[in-house]
């Protein structure tokens, strides 16, 4: 039996991505609109993200979260948001034409 719970447990703790949401992803994405520009299309110095790959996207908010990559503003940001959020927003950037 405990290995049945073992094997239900290595299972279960397997990392698989969130299923998207699409009124959630845009809903969260409005608090970058302000600096990278509607939908990501930024037209000022901020980087352009629209239809930045998913996965790229989804690990650079990551690494700014955690502290693994460090610049002015979005380390800052991207702590105000638990990762499966940080997910959706990728996603939902992820499907913008550029
Ligand atoms: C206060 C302005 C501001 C807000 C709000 C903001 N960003 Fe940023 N973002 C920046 C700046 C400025 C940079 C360039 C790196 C830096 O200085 O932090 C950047 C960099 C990035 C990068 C890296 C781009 C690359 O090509 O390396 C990504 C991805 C990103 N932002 C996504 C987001 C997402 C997603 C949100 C919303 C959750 C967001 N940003 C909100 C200002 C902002």
């Amino acid at each position: 039996m405990k290995k049945i719970a073992l094997a239900l447990l290595c299972l279960s703790s397997l990392s698989f991505a969130a299923d998207y949401d699409p009124i959630r992803g845009e809903m969260l994405s409005l608090s970058c609109t302000s600096c990278h520009g509607i939908d990501g299309k930024s037209e000022a110095i901020t980087p352009y993200i629209a239809g930045m790959g998913k996965a790229n996207m989804y690990q650079i908010l990551l690494d700014y979260k955690n502290g693994k990559r460090v610049e002015t503003m979005m380390q800052k940001h991207a702590k105000g948001f638990s990762d499966e959020e940080l997910e959706q927003i990728s996603y939902y950037f992820s499907n913008i034409k550029r």
